[in-house]
């Protein structure tokens, strides 16, 4: 069974996927992760920009797999790890560049799909449920206020001693809600059919709560 959760970003759409799938016994599949982790490849290949022709001919030669250890999602590009370096900045910066290209999504939707459509996942992500996976059994769309997705990320920094003001990170996220929903390929929209859940008011274990008894009563 595939269970998609796309949504904005700062709604709470990965940590709500985690606890969903560990409810159900499920896999949680982080699409972002795979950008991520093809952004580190070539990071390591020191190659910073996917309009050269070196990056063209480096992209049709990769090989992206997912594995699961101990139950924790493994990112392999050419069969090397590339998971400690998943969230570090230099990825986060760079990730929404290399993850506009066309042959870097096609890489990653095939991956995608041939996950999901062998094992029960809960996949998070922007494109899921409308681009990747619309024939998924369950799907649905997370949004959360803008100002509460500012907090929750204001919070999150704070956690790591860093203090950035309020409106600098809400004005980061508005630009970034601009980008997702206007890129040219699979921009972010809510999926046919989806049951949209806004979190503003609602805590992690309200939102996993809903989505089960949904899942639930269907099955
Ligand atoms: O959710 P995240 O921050 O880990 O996503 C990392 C990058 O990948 C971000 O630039 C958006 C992109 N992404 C995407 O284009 N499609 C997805 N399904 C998931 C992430």
């Amino acid at each position: 069974m595939i269970i998609t959760i796309d949504g904005p970003a700062g709604s709470g759409k990965s940590t709500v996927a985690e606890a969903l799938a560990k409810k159900l016994g499920f896999y949680h599949f982080n699409s972002g992760s795979l950008y991520r982790a093809i952004t580190a490849h070539f990071i390591s290949n020191n190659i910073f920009d996917p309009s050269t022709p070196l990056f063209e001919n480096q992209i049709l030669k990769c090989n992206i797999q997912i594995k699961f250890l101990k139950n924790i999602q493994h990112v392999f590009v050419n069969n090397i790890d590339y998971t400690k370096m998943l969230r570090s900045l230099q990825v986060s910066e760079l990730c929404p560049i290399f993850s506009v290209n066309t042959h870097v999504r096609n890489l990653i939707d095939k991956c995608q799909k041939e996950f999901c459509l062998k094992n029960n996942v809960v996949i998070d992500g922007r494109d899921i449920g409308s681009f990747v996976l619309p024939n998924a059994e369950f799907k649905f769309y997370l949004d959360c206020e803008i100002d509460e997705r500012a907090k929750r990320r204001l919070n999150e920094l704070k956690a790591n001693g860093e203090i950035v003001p309020f409106k600098e990170i809400k004005t980061k996220i508005l630009a970034r809600d601009e980008f997702d929903k206007n890129k040219e390929h699979a921009p972010l929209v809510i999926p046919k059919n989806a049951t949209i859940i806004d979190s503003t008011h609602l805590t992690i274990e309200q939102v996993v709560d809903q989505m089960y008894q949904i899942i639930i009563n269907k099955k």
